[in-house]
């Protein structure tokens, strides 16, 4: 079975107290910390960049998952032109790089230059992009994202259209992680973990609950199902 992963989305916390949002994520359960790179041209926002993760990897280092948080940094990088940016994020302290498949020329070259860094290649859609589109590069891949929203902000609306996409991958590609990204909580995981998604993103859910505890076992429990 594929191992269900949990990655509070870091936009939606307190980035005042970032380390301490990050470290109470952590302690409560959470797998991954997704952090949402935006450079204000292939969305229309700008969010966080290198020396937010680089003082964020000092904070909160990997671990070893027992004595200290096992902080995995899921990069989602919403910026134009993707290679400019593998090597810095990657000595920043990522330890995946998620770029846009609309963001970049030539994506089997780009997975290569990640990997040739150690770390996780991972692949997003945009919503208007189908799943057929990432057929050919998924057996290079380590994770595919389907955006359940218009990538750019949190808390807008999950898209249950985009349900099919993550049906179609999960049979053509069953050993892989599917990421789900946008409008993911308590009322919208049972329709996307059933679809086949093992990895969780959830910004406004987790950060936004008088319990973030529950919430990450409760989406954790419908991925396990
Ligand atoms: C939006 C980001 C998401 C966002 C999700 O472009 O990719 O990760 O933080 O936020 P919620 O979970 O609030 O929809
Ligand atoms: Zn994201």
């Amino acid at each position: 079975m594929l191992k269900s992963v949990i990655a509070p989305s870091i936009l939606a916390s307190d980035f005042a107290n970032l380390g301490c949002e990050c470290h109470k994520v952590l302690g409560l359960g959470a797998d991954w910390l997704h952090i949402d790179v935006m450079d204000g041209h292939f969305v229309n926002n700008i969010s966080l960049g290198l020396p937010v993760v680089e003082s964020l990897r000092k904070a909160v280092p990997r671990g070893d998952g027992v004595s200290k948080p096992k902080a995995f940094f899921d990069c989602h990088m919403m910026v134009s032109e993707p290679e400019k940016w593998v090597e810095e994020f990657v000595k920043a302290g990522a330890d995946q790089f998620t770029f846009h498949f609309e963001a970049t020329k030539d994506p089997l070259a780009l997975v290569k230059l990640i990997k040739s860094f150690g770390i996780r290649a991972a692949c997003a859609i945009k919503p208007a992009t189908p799943a057929e589109a990432v057929y050919d590069l998924a057996p290079y891949l380590d994770m595919i994202l389907v955006m359940t929203i218009e990538p750019g902000f949190g808390g807008q609306k999950f898209m249950p259209e985009m349900i099919p996409k993550v049906e179609l991958l999960r049979t053509k590609f069953p050993e892989l992680d599917i990421q789900v990204d946008g409008g993911l909580g308590k009322a919208t995981i049972p329709v996307a973990a059933k679809a086949g998604a093992n990895v969780i993103v959830a910004g406004t859910a987790v950060f936004g609950a008088a319990d973030p505890g529950e919430v990450i076992n409760f989406l954790r429990d419908e991925v396990d199902a």
